[in-house]
């Protein structure tokens, strides 16, 4: 059945690439009824297009300049080149203006193009699969709801052969399987409505599931953790050591809806701007069913983790030693890890590494990216540091959280002696001595070279060929 519609789909593909003027020309004329169907969306349908669109943080991915909503331009870095969100502003030109309904919900139910091109999964359709046609269609209301805005998409850069679109057929054979969601009877409508978000809208495990060889979803590590251009995804299933079980759901709703909870994490790289343009817009009610989903998830346990990341470190003991360093004016110069720690550090996080008490600045001890196992979020955070706003409450204003990134101060050698400084003093025994050439290939968001990932692309086609 799977493989039918795939075949179908690559047959459309074959036969639209050839006849693609005639039916650019034949889907003009559509415009008028698209038109229609924007007029005929009423307000109510417009804004619970807005609630799903933000669930689904459909603007991360097409957004490159705030000021221009939608307009995309946006590159992801993929393992294979850089791909950009496309404009999906109802401008007819360089957007999905003319798009009708049925374009639209085949784009998201089955990662196919207007034109019949397969899409590539950096676009989560393995997700947005699972959305009701009525949300799809509402998500599109909203769209066409919004100014459109001309803005041409840059071309992907991607080299061949992955520039060429027909072998996401083959892709999509082997790690794609269309299908809506079925709620679970057996289970509560609190957990079918935690699966609907997780699994559909807010996509979770396109960066907390690690990959197979083809760059497929790998369902049998659901939630395990997995790399992200430089991050990692931490273990987010309720495992006490390698995951979040050790978390209080008020927590982890605490964590969705502001991206801090002291003494355990903060949400930096793709999970900051995942809080920021999407979960801090979640209902109460919705986030805690989010919460009551992924405690049903199979727990994966990683036999490198022997106590939580956020259980690690302590305020150091030599407490003395540290102040006694005299602060480094020129911090750039600095080579120690306590001096260079003192000088660009010690500002905000304080002396004993404790932060402020009302975690603003967050303690360094407690805390999960320098108490994981794996030291790429510390080093990314380090050279990135932390931009998310909070868009505040009804009793709080709202914020702009910050740290200030250290990728142009300090040398691949500072931030390596800095960072087995922090792990020492606050982390994970278990954590490896960080190196300079490791610092440099975070600084490109490399997570593994590119030949590699053409080797192993092949290798999994084949495999499972
Ligand atoms: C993680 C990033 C990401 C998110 C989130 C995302 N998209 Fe996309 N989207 C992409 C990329 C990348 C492409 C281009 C794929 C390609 O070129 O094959 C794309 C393509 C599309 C297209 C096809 C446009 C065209 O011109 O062919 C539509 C429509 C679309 N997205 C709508 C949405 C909607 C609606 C949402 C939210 C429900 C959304 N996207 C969320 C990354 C994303
Ligand atoms: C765009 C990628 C992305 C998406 C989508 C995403 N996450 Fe994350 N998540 C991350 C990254 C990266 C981190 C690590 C952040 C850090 O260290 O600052 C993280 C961290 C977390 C943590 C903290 C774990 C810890 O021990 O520190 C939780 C909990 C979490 N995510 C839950 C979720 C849930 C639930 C969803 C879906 C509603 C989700 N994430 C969607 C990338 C993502
Ligand atoms: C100007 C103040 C400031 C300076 C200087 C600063 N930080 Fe931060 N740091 C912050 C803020 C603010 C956060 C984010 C808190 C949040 O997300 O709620 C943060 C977060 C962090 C985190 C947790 C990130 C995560 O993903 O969970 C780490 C680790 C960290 N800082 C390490 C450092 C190191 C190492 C240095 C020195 C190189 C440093 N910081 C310098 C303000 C600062």
């Amino acid at each position: 059945m799977k493989i039918t519609r795939c075949v179908h789909s690559l047959l459309t593909a074959v036969v639209v690439s050839t006849g693609f003027t005639f039916f650019a020309a034949a889907h003009a004329d559509d415009s008028a009824t698209a038109s229609v169907i924007t007029t005929g969306a009423n307000a109510e349908q417009i804004k619970r297009g807005e609630y799903l669109a933000r669930a689904a943080d459909c603007i991360a991915c097409h957004t490159v300049d705030k000021a221009k909503p939608f307009a995309g331009g946006y590159p992801l870095a993929t393992p294979f080149g850089t791909i950009y969100g496309p404009n999906i502003t109802p401008d007819k030109e360089t957007g999905i203006g003319t798009w009708s309904d049925e374009d639209f919900i085949r784009a998201l139910h089955t990662g196919v193009g207007k034109n019949g091109e397969h899409l590539y999964p950096a676009f989560p359709y393995t997700s947005f699969t699972k959305l009701s046609r009525d949300d799809v269609l509402a998500i599109k209301a909203y769209l066409f709801s919004l100014p459109p805005i001309q803005q041409k998409t840059p071309e992907n850069k991607l080299p061949f052969p992955f520039n060429q679109r027909i072998i996401l057929a083959g892709w999509k054979l082997f790690n794609f399987t269309p299908a809506l969601w079925q709620p679970d009877e057996a289970k509560s409508v609190e957990w079918n409505r935690g699966a609907y978000l997780v699994e559909g809208l807010a996509h979770c495990q396109e960066c907390h599931t690690p990959r197979n060889g083809t760059m497929g979803l790998d369902h049998k590590r659901a939630f395990g953790g997995a790399p992200l251009a430089g991050w990692t995804a931490y273990n987010i299933t309720l495992d006490m050591e390698s995951g979040v079980g050790g978390w209080k759901d008020q927590e982890l709703v605490q964590y969705l809806k502001t991206g801090s909870v002291p003494g355990k994490a903060s949400a930096a790289g793709g999970m900051g701007e995942a809080v920021e343009h999407s979960l801090q817009f979640l209902t109460d009610p919705d986030l805690q069913a989010i919460v009551t989903y992924l405690r049903s998830v199979p727990v994966i346990h990683n036999p490198i983790d022997t106590k939580p990341r956020f259980a690690w470190g302590q305020p150091s003991q030599d407490d003395a030693t540290l102040r006694g360093i005299a602060p480094v004016s020129v911090s750039s110069v600095a080579s120690g890890g306590a001096e260079l720690f003192s000088g660009n550090c010690a500002s905000c996080h304080s002396a004993s590494g404790s932060g402020v008490t009302d975690g603003y600045y967050p303690s360094l001890f407690h805390n999960s990216t320098v108490g994981a196992s794996d030291p790429n979020n510390l080093l990314m955070v380090i050279l990135n540091g932390v931009q998310r706003h909070n868009k505040g409450t009804s009793d709080k204003k709202g914020d702009d959280v910050f740290m200030p990134g250290f990728a142009d101060h300090l040398s691949d050698a500072q931030i390596a002696t800095l960072s087995n400084f922090i792990v020492q003093q606050y982390g994970n025994s278990a954590t490896p001595v960080i190196t300079a050439e490791q610092v440099s290939k975070q600084r490109k968001g490399d997570s593994g070279g590119f030949l590699s990932s053409i080797v192993a692309f092949f290798q999994g086609l084949w495999r499972r060929v």
